[in-house]
């Protein structure tokens, strides 16, 4: 990845930008000290200074965007109200619930229905060393346990209104972070079987709660989690099996360029009606040049600015400055544009 992903940036971004180091620099920082310390847990368990140090940087590090297009009304639930609904215990040992490290928001999906998600995710302040020991180790990095992204909302939004592409099909989320537009699917729509994955184990734990606590929801829709690294080679049943792939902000990985783009092309189905659907801000040229590596494996894509016209009034407002929700809102990084990307030349 060559940049961190700009959305809007929180005020402890700000901040930390403020003392003149880059978040990349102070991420190095931390992880730098975290092998030097691996050696002496018992100095990094008892707060001396350079825990607190650790503790400080991480805490300065850009994470949770609390800025989005709201798309899909959501509000933090109490854990209490999570735990006593019935069907919502993993396993049924409420244990599971009530991490002091994670938060629990309620989604309402838009539709007229009473369709509700409930999503388990990491609290803003709670990236640990562990988080960045793990990142290291599996070649990953920790950008799905930050925050649903904006582009996650607008997926699901986007999938949402588009439900009859998705009856009958087996679907994944490649790069689904805790995988609410994976899950909005398996809500709403008749789609046959829906995997959701990361290629960051510590990611796909959240998932897994997440698809387990809405367990009751997807009717007749399979639903799973699955660990899936683009750089790893593809397990031989799910080759050649998705009828649609589905990503957002997966682009701007570039070092994963190729993978990523083999991995969708391992894993569609070779056929005319099968599709991935990717949410991307261009980022630079990150995105031009993921669809350029695109091409050269042989897939054809579309790119379509204007694809729904709430996302893109909303956009509109954004840049103009006539709705100030969103403060510091810079299209580069902000808009999703969506790809259409076939094995077949011409997309229907
Ligand atoms: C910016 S996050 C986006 C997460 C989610 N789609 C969202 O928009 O909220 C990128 C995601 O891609 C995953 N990822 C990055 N490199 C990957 C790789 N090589 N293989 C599989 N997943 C990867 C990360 O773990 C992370 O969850």
């Amino acid at each position: 990845m060559d940049s961190w992903p700009s959305h809007s940036p929180s005020p402890a971004a700000a901040r930390s930008r403020g003392h003149g180091a880059s978040n990349a620099s102070k991420r190095w920082g931390i992880l730098r000290r975290a092998l030097l310390d691996r050696s002496s847990s018992s100095r990094a368990l008892d707060g001396t200074s350079s825990d607190h140090q650790i503790k400080h940087n991480t805490n300065n590090i850009s994470r949770k965007v609390s800025r989005g297009f709201n798309l899909i009304e959501c509000h933090p639930l109490p854990i209490s109200q999570l735990v006593k609904s019935p069907g919502n215990s993993i396993n049924g040992n409420e244990n599971d619930f009530g991490c002091q490290k994670d938060v629990y928001v309620c989604y309402k999906l838009p539709g007229g229905g009473s369709s509700k998600l409930d999503l388990v995710y990491r609290r803003e302040d709670s990236l640990e060393l562990n988080d960045i020991e793990a990142s290291n180790r599996y070649n990953i990095d920790t950008t799905g346990l930050v925050c649903c992204w904006p582009s996650e909302e607008v997926l699901a939004y986007y999938c949402i209104g588009h439900s009859d592409m998705f009856r009958s099909k087996k679907v994944l989320e490649l790069g689904s972070g805790y995988g609410l537009a994976g899950l909005v699917i398996a809500a709403s729509t008749d789609a046959d079987e829906v995997v959701i994955s990361d290629g960051n184990p510590q990611v796909v734990g959240y998932i897994q709660k997440n698809i387990s606590i809405n367990a009751e929801r997807f009717g007749e829709t399979k639903v799973k989690s699955m660990i899936l690294h683009w750089d790893k080679e593809q397990a031989s049943e799910i080759l050649n099996t998705f009828d649609i792939v589905v990503a957002s902000d997966c682009t701007f990985f570039k070092q994963f360029h190729v993978s990523l783009a083999q991995t969708v092309k391992s894993l569609l189905k070779h056929s005319a009606t099968s599709q991935a659907i990717f949410l991307s801000p261009r980022r630079g040229d990150s995105l031009d040049k993921f669809l350029g590596i695109i091409k050269e494996n042989g897939l054809s894509c579309e790119v379509i600015e204007n694809y729904d016209h709430t996302v893109w009034d909303l956009h509109n407002k954004y840049v103009a400055g006539e709705d100030r929700t969103w403060p510091n809102y810079d299209k580069e990084h902000c808009y999703p544009l969506l790809v259409r990307i076939s094995s077949v030349s011409s997309i229907s």
